[in-house]
C-alpha cells in the first residue's frame, strides 16, 4: 500500500510496511460496524451543516453518498480487504473517492476514537435489545411450561440428594426468576451504554462549535458523556455488558446440567424431541442432549471475553491506546454466543416434555416427607432440634430394616416418640406435603399459582 493511500499519512516519509498494515488492520472483524459507522456517521454530517461548519449542499452530498456506500457494503460491491485498515477508514476513503475532497470535511471535529466508542455503543444497543427479547421469549415458554405442568410433583433436591417434594412447575419457576434478574442486568447496563462519545474528538474535544447534544438527540442516546477524555477512554460498558452475558451463560449452563441429567436413563424425569438430540456415530442406541452439553461447554467462551477485556484494559494510561482496537472481539463473541444459546435452549425446551410418572415412581418409598414428620413433631410441642433427631432415628430405623416411613406402623413410631398418633400417616404424602406450605414463595399450589398470575402480568406487557 502506497503512503498517498492512507488518510493519516501526511507526515510519513515511508509507507507503512506490509506486513505492519496486516498485522495492526482490523477491519477484517470491525467490519461488523459498517452499519453503525455509517449511522454516525450521517448524524455527526448533519449536525455540522446545522452548525454551519460545511454548508447544506456539502452535508446532502455527502449524507447521500453515505448511503450509496451502505448499499455498495450490503451488495459486497465494496472491497473491504486487510489492506484498508478499519471500516472507518474504508468507509471515509470510499467517501472521498465518491465527492472528493468534500469527503474530507466529514472528519471535522471527530477522531476515530470517539467513532469506534460511539458504533460499538450503537452495537451494543441493538445487541441488548436483541438479547432481553430472547430472554423474555425464553421466560414465556418456561411460563407456559410451568403452567403447563401445573400439578405435577417432582422430587426437589439439595445437594443432588433427594430433599422435599416439590412442583415440577415451582422449579421451572425458579429459572423464570434467574433469568429476570439477566433481563434487569441488561436493562441496567443499558443505561450506562446510551450516552454519546462523539465530539469528545481525540481527547480534548474541539475547538469547531459542534452541538454535541442534538447529535445525542438524533441518535437516541439519553445523554453526552460529559468528560471527553473519559468518553474515548472507557470501556467499562463492554466489560459490564460480558459479564452480564457470563451471567445469563452461567444460568443456562445450571438448566442444561438439569437436562442432561434429566435426560439420562438414571433419572429418565424428561425428553428431548429427536429434532434437538444428536445420534451416536457407533452407539445405535444413543440420544444424545448435545444442544445442553454445547450451551454448557460455550460458557468457558463467553467467561474468556470477560478475562480478555478485562485484562485489555487493565493499566492502560488515559487516553485512547492501539490495545483498545482488541476490545472488538471479545465483545462480539459474547454478543454471538450470549445470543445464540438463549435462542437455542427456548427451542430445546419448547421440545421438551418432563415425565408426571416417572417423578411419582421416584416419589414412592423415599424419605422425601422426613421434613414433615419433623414439623408433625413441632406441631406437637417437641423444640425442633429435637423432633429432626427423632426423625433422623426412624429414618436410619428404616434404611436398616428395608423398609420406608410410609410403611411403618403406629407401634413402631411411637417406640421413637409417643407424640405420634395416627394423622401422621397423612403427613407422609408428597401431596398433603406441599398443600401444608405455608410460607409466601413456596411450592405450595396457592403460591406457586401466584407466581403464574405474577409472571403472567409481567411478561404480557414486555415486548
Ligand atoms: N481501528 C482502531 C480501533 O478500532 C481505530 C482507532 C484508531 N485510532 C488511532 N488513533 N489510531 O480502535
Amino acid at each position: 500500500m502506497s503512503q498517498s493511500k492512507s488518510l493519516w499519512g501526511g507526515r510519513f516519509k515511508t509507507a507503512l510496511s506490509e506486513s505492519a498494515l496486516r498485522f495492526s488492520s482490523s477491519i477484517d472483524h470491525d467490519k461488523t460496524l459498517y452499519q453503525e459507522d455509517i449511522q454516525g456517521s450521517i448524524a455527526h454530517v448533519e449536525m455540522l451543516a446545522a452548525c454551519k461548519i460545511v454548508s447544506s449542499e456539502e452535508m446532502r452530498r455527502v449524507r447521500k453518498a453515505l448511503k450509496d456506500i451502505l448499499l455498495e457494503i450490503e451488495s459486497g460491491e465494496l472491497d473491504l480487504s486487510w489492506d484498508k485498515e478499519d471500516i472507518h477508514m474504508a468507509i471515509e476513503q470510499r467517501l472521498i473517492q465518491k465527492v472528493g475532497s468534500m469527503g474530507g470535511k466529514l472528519h471535522t471535529g471527530r477522531s476515530r476514537n470517539d467513532q469506534v466508542a460511539l458504533d460499538e455503543r450503537l452495537y451494543l444497543r441493538s445487541a441488548i435489545t436483541e438479547i432481553k427479547k430472547l430472554i423474555a421469549q425464553f421466560q414465556r415458554v418456561l411460563l407456559y411450561k410451568s403452567e403447563k405442568y401445573f400439578g405435577t410433583i417432582m422430587p426437589g433436591y439439595t445437594h443432588l440428594q433427594r430433599a422435599q417434594p416439590i412442583f415440577l412447575s415451582h422449579h421451572i419457576l425458579a429459572y423464570v426468576s434467574m433469568l429476570e434478574r439477566d433481563y434487569e442486568r441488561l436493562s441496567d447496563c443499558y443505561k450506562r451504554v446510551n450516552r454519546l462519545p462523539l465530539g469528545a474528538a481525540a481527547l480534548a474535544g474541539t475547538s469547531f462549535p459542534i452541538d454535541r447534544l442534538s447529535v445525542a438527540k438524533k441518535l437516541g442516546f439519553d445523554s453526552v458523556l460529559e468528560n471527553s477524555i473519559d468518553a474515548v477512554s472507557d470501556r467499562d460498558y463492554i466489560i459490564e455488558f460480558v459479564s452480564v452475558c457470563s451471567g445469563i451463560m452461567m444460568h443456562l449452563s445450571r438448566m442444561s446440567e438439569e437436562l442432561v441429567l434429566w435426560t439420562s436413563q438414571e433419572f429418565n424425569f424428561a425428553k428431548i424431541d429427536d429434532a434437538y438430540t444428536t445420534g451416536s456415530s457407533i452407539m445405535p442406541q444413543k440420544k444424545n442432549p448435545d444442544m445442553a452439553e454445547l450451551t454448557r461447554g460455550k460458557v468457558g467462551r463467553v467467561y474468556g471475553d470477560l478475562m480478555n477485556i478485562l485484562t485489555l484494559m487493565k493499566g492502560l494510561p488515559l487516553a485512547y491506546n492501539r490495545d483498545m482496537q482488541e476490545d472488538k472481539l471479545p465483545l462480539f463473541d459474547a454478543v454471538n454466543t450470549t445470543r445464540e444459546c438463549v435462542y437455542i435452549m427456548t427451542h430445546v425446551f419448547i421440545h421438551t416434555k418432563f415425565d408426571k410418572l416417572r417423578f411419582e415412581e421416584e416419589l414412592k418409598n423415599d424419605f422425601l416427607t422426613a421434613t414433615e414428620i419433623a414439623d408433625y413433631l413441632v406441631q406437637q410441642g417437641v423444640p425442633f432440634r429435637e423432633a429432626h433427631s427423632i426423625t433422623g432415628k426412624i429414618v436410619g430405623y428404616c434404611i436398616e430394616h428395608q423398609t420406608s416411613l410410609s410403611k411403618l406402623s403406629l407401634k413402631e413410631l411411637h417406640k421413637f416418640s409417643h407424640k405420634f398418633s395416627e394423622d401422621v400417616f397423612e403427613m407422609l404424602d408428597p401431596h398433603k406435603s406441599i398443600e401444608h406450605k405455608k410460607s409466601s414463595g413456596s411450592t405450595a399450589p396457592n403460591e406457586v399459582k401466584k407466581q403464574i398470575v405474577y409472571w403472567t402480568r409481567v411478561l404480557k406487557t414486555r415486548k
